[in-house]
């Protein structure tokens, strides 16, 4: 396809997102001994115990230029003879984890940011298996070195990772080589989220999506059914067509979905259905109800980060041999204020019949949500669950800050699950309560309901608008406007889209079980 004309020149080679092809871009080596090319290697310390011999330094000399041990603390020691090393802070060795692991990796490959072939040692930790601890290295290795570049012509200090090679003289290689392929995998998806959102608006379109999706669906095993303008119509998905309306970009609703089979191909009895929802709005300008043209603003780009992180996770689920049924609903457009854009006042009509008055042209992502949430509910057989992800409210960044998203369900069982895939991942979720005395402020003169609350806990009444079209179902809402960029790098998030999500909805879609009926 074309690139709209003022950008066709500049960026004719441009790929919006690089991960897709760079499957093998980082080499990852399992070795019992220094690889020679390394050009730098992480040895752990803790806070107590023995400093390794090979150091050549002791607790006193570490202190003495601040190092402690604290897990995220690092000292980069370069040598005149042979690699640089990186002491990397592990903390003490009570209630080390995968979440300190993934943590010290990050520290470690941002302090050994000048070298392009990293080696570290595992650290063996109690109660952890080495396939885990493997995969969380590798994981806070690759997404500290994250960087998207497509758009860097002149200025690439960092140079890219080339090679990382863990070392384990004394675990069992095969299951550490089992975790390294993990984090391979999990890394690769959360990038892949982490490209389409840093990607400019003007060249990743719902097409250009499609397009990409429909690669990633050929690669990875899942089916995929792509819904345009006409097709919506026809389903009747008005918050789609809305919010659509005023952009000269039509909208695309892509549909995923992933089977479990066996090695030989053959289908699988799945543990469970889960089916995933996600706010793809490709930019969010406000709509008529136009944002200021601030910082702030300018991460709409980012607003189908929901969408993104389905894309990514479903990617995944093959090779990780996922037994739970999976369908993934993208709810793609821009929200633009084109001539034809909705106005204040206008009714949409959600797919299965019930009526939104549209009171903020800004609160767009619960219009697209809403369709995609009653497409998932008439599947057949239903869904044991329903899951939905979206940077629905600056309410919940308010609430939360950035390092936690909100979850908001209908089903402790499902919430719990979620808080579980959260913890799992280091991709942290708050819950709130879906407080029905909050409903009525959604209550609509005209419609049956209007697409905005009050002015107070607006990530609740956002749940409770997207409740409406679950119809009982047990259901998650995830909002994830705060956790999906951050500004400056943070362990293994780097600076922009962080990707969030993709491995959150990895673990819970891993470890999903059809939940019992304990609504509350
Ligand atoms: N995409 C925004 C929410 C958002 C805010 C995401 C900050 C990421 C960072 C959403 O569409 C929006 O505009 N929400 C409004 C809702 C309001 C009009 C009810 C908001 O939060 O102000
Ligand atoms: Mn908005
Ligand atoms: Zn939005």
């Amino acid at each position: 396809m074309t690139f709209p004309t003022f950008h066709a020149e500049a960026v004719s080679d441009f790929h919006p997102a690089p991960s897709v092809d760079e499957i093998a871009a980082t080499q990852l080596h399992v070795s019992k001994a220094m690889p020679k090319e390394a050009g730098c290697i992480g040895i752990a310390v803790g806070v107590e115990g023995e400093v390794p011999r090979e150091l050549g330094l002791d607790r006193t000399r570490l202190a003495s230029a601040g190092f402690e041990g604290k897990v995220g603390q690092s000292l980069v020691i370069p040598r005149a003879d042979g690699p640089a090393v990186v002491v990397v802070g592990m903390g003490p060795k009570e209630g080390r984890d995968l979440t300190s692991l993934r943590h010290a990796a990050a520290a470690f490959a941002r302090a050994g940011g000048h070298y392009a072939h990293l080696a570290i040692t595992l650290p063996e930790l109690t109660g952890v298996a080495p396939a885990d601890a493997a995969q969380a290295v590798v994981e806070g290795v690759l997404l500290a070195r994250y960087r998207y570049r497509p758009l860097k012509r002149t200025s690439q200090q960092e140079p890219p990772l080339e090679a990382l090679t863990l070392l384990s003289p004394s675990l069992p290689p095969e299951e550490v080589k089992r975790g390294v392929e993990r984090g391979r995998i999990t890394a690769r998806a959360a990038e892949l989220a982490r490209d389409l959102s840093n990607a400019p608006a003007t060249l990743l379109t719902a097409r250009r999506l499609e397009e990409i999706a429909r690669v990633v669906a050929e690669s990875s095993g899942l089916d995929i059914e792509v819904l345009d303008e006409k097709a919506l119509a026809k389903l009747g998905c008005g918050g789609m067509l809305g919010v659509n309306a005023g952009s000269s970009e039509p909208p695309r609703l892509i549909k995923l979905s992933y089977r479990p089979k066996d090695a030989r191909g053959k289908a699988l009895e799945p543990v469970g259905r889960v089916s995933l929802v996600g706010k793809g709005i490709m930019y969010d300008s406000g709509g008529l109800g136009l944002k200021p043209n601030d910082l702030v603003h300018a991460a709409m780009k980012t607003d189908m980060s929901g969408a993104a992180a389905i894309l990514a996770a479903m990617s995944a689920l093959s090779s990780l041999g996922a037994r739970a049924s999976v369908t993934g609903y993208l709810m793609c457009t821009d929200n633009m204020p084109g001539g034809k854009a909705m106005r204040l006042g206008d009714v949409l009509t959600a797919r299965g019949g019930k009526t939104v008055e549209v009171l903020n042209t800004d609160a767009e992502g619960r219009l697209v949500m809403m369709d995609g949430l009653v497409l998932a509910t008439e599947e057949q057989p239903p869904p044991d669950a329903i899951l939905d992800i979206a940077t629905l409210t600056g309410a919940c960044e308010r609430a939360l800050g950035n390092d936690n998203a909100g979850v908001i369900g209908n089903h402790q069982g499902v919430v719990d699950q979620v808080c579980a895939a959260a913890e799992k991942s280091d991709e942290t979720v708050w819950q709130f309560p879906l407080d029905k005395r909050l409903r009525q402020e959604l209550d609509s003169e005209v419609a049956d309901l209007k697409n905005v609350g009050g002015v107070n806990a607006g990530q609740i009444t956002a749940a409770l608008f997207l409740e409406e079209f679950v119809a009982g179902i047990p259901w998650a809402h995830i909002d994830m406007a705060g956790t999906s960029r951050v500004e400056t790098d943070k362990s293994w998030r780097s600076k922009g889209a962080t990707g969030y999500g993709t491995r959150l909805l990895i673990e819970f879609l891993l470890g999903f079980r059809a939940p019992g009926e304990t609504r509350h």
